[in-house]
């Protein structure tokens, strides 16, 4: 069952959304070689524990962290550790679920550590440009399969893939509501769309195969093949016009993608 949420519900989640975007720009600026996917993670549950917030992931199936850190062949899923140190030339993303006053709102960003190379930059913004060709079909009486659809569409059309075994999902008082938004699909599918629902997109790209497999940590999931892999994710609600995204910092807000 979908929940449709009332504005007193969409304003508290868009005080959670705030907190997961100030966690990116915390966090941001500590991105450099040398640092560990260990204290970046501790940063971002700082930020989110002195706003008064928890993370729902930690303890999510006995998940050790609050945040999830993923490099390179890593899609998702990365648990932080102190053994992985960032170098000069990788991508991490970095993925965040805040509760604040007993609403969650979800985001991922990947970023480049030092410079990149042209193909890695292509990946990452294809990656975040699906996202946006998704949304574009996310607004009343559209369905679920057509945010796939568009997902899958832009990302194949570049020649990556898009990972089959995770998906987006709908969002509010549970991190993980109804529906789930699969990155891949069939245009008119799946759930109906109605102003008031929240919904976690998030793009899971693979710049190689779509195959991928978990460690057996029985949580860090990467590409089969050891390519490079990439996660853009945002919050948004459907409105009556369309969508609002509820999770871009100050920063993202001020540039028009
Ligand atoms: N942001 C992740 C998601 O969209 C949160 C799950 S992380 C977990 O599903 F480790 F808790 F599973
Ligand atoms: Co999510």
């Amino acid at each position: 069952m979908i929940i449709v949420k009332s504005p007193r519900e969409i304003e508290l989640m868009k005080e959670a959304g705030r907190l997961v975007a100030k966690v990116f720009e915390t966090v941001e600026p500590h991105i450099k070689a040398g640092v560990s996917t260990y204290e970046l993670n501790k940063i971002a549950e700082d930020v989110i524990y002195a706003a008064g917030g928890s993370c729902p992931c930690k303890g999510y199936y006995d998940y050790p962290a609050g945040t999830c850190v993923s490099v390179n062949d890593t899609l998702i899923h990365g648990i932080p550790s102190k053994k992985i140190i960032l170098r000069e030339g990788d991508i991490v993303s970095l993925d965040v679920v805040a509760c604040l006053h007993g609403y969650c709102a979800d985001a991922t960003r990947t970023f480049g550590v030092g410079i990149l190379k042209d193909s890695v930059k292509q990946l990452m913004q294809v990656t975040k440009d699906a996202f946006y060709k998704g949304i574009e079909k996310a607004k009343p009486d559209n369905h679920v399969g057509d945010i796939s659809n568009a997902i899958q569409e832009y990302v194949e059309a570049h020649g990556y893939s898009v990972a089959r075994d995770f998906t987006g999902h709908g969002i509010g008082k549970s991190m993980h509501e109804d529906p789930s938004v699969p990155n891949y699909g069939i245009p008119g599918t799946g759930a109906l769309l109605k102003a008031g629902m929240a919904l976690a997109i998030e793009p899971m790209i693979l710049e190689g195969k779509k195959e991928t497999r978990v460690l057996g940590d029985g949580w860090t999931v990467k590409s089969r093949d050891g390519k490079l892999t990439c996660h853009y994710e945002n919050t948004i609600i459907i409105t009556e016009s369309g969508n609002e995204i509820i999770t871009l910092t100050e920063g993202e807000k001020n540039i028009n993608v």
